[in-house]
């Protein structure tokens, strides 16, 4: 069954779910990059960064949420089966061969960092198209994904 939003373009619509859903997909490949490093993660300070992997996934994927049901208002099919993120993901591939606190924070705040980058494009592009609840949606992606990547460097430096 359609929702179909009254007042919103077409062209915002689609350019929403296309956003979305890339957002979605490298959120959901960052999320289970965290899972990785939560469970492969050995040396100083494990257990506060073993802890911290996981509080960071748990804010993580109330966002992707909202992506996703955001996609559903719109009309769209919200796609996050492991095959189709795997194909769609921007980020790079995460490695399974680390084990070092520093490593694996490294390689984490190095994703968010891109993840943060192509949140913060698509709050441009969806509020330019003329959705601004998408672009609401993007934003509070986006202001977690700061300041989780701040807990995250503060390990580091
Ligand atoms: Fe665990």
């Amino acid at each position: 069954m359609s929702v179909n939003l009254q007042g919103l373009k077409d062209n915002a619509r689609k350019t929403a779910i296309t956003e979305l859903q890339a957002c979605m997909a490298d959120g959901t490949s960052l999320s289970l990059a965290l899972k990785q490093a939560h469970w492969n993660v050995k040396g100083p300070n494990f257990i506060a960064v073993h802890e911290l992997l996981d509080e960071v996934k748990d804010r993580l994927d109330p966002q992707i949420d909202n992506m996703a049901e955001r996609i559903q208002q719109l009309d769209g099919v919200a796609v996050g089966t492991v095959e189709e993120v795997a194909r769609a993901t921007r980020l790079k591939p995460y490695p399974t061969d680390l084990t070092s606190v520093a490593d694996h924070l490294r390689e984490i705040t190095d994703r968010f960092r891109s993840y943060g980058e192509r949140v913060r494009a698509a709050i441009d592009t969806t509020d330019d198209a003329g959705d601004a609840s998408t672009a609401d949606v993007l934003t509070e992606a986006s202001r977690q994904a700061d300041k989780d990547l701040w807990f995250l460097q503060s390990h580091l430096d």
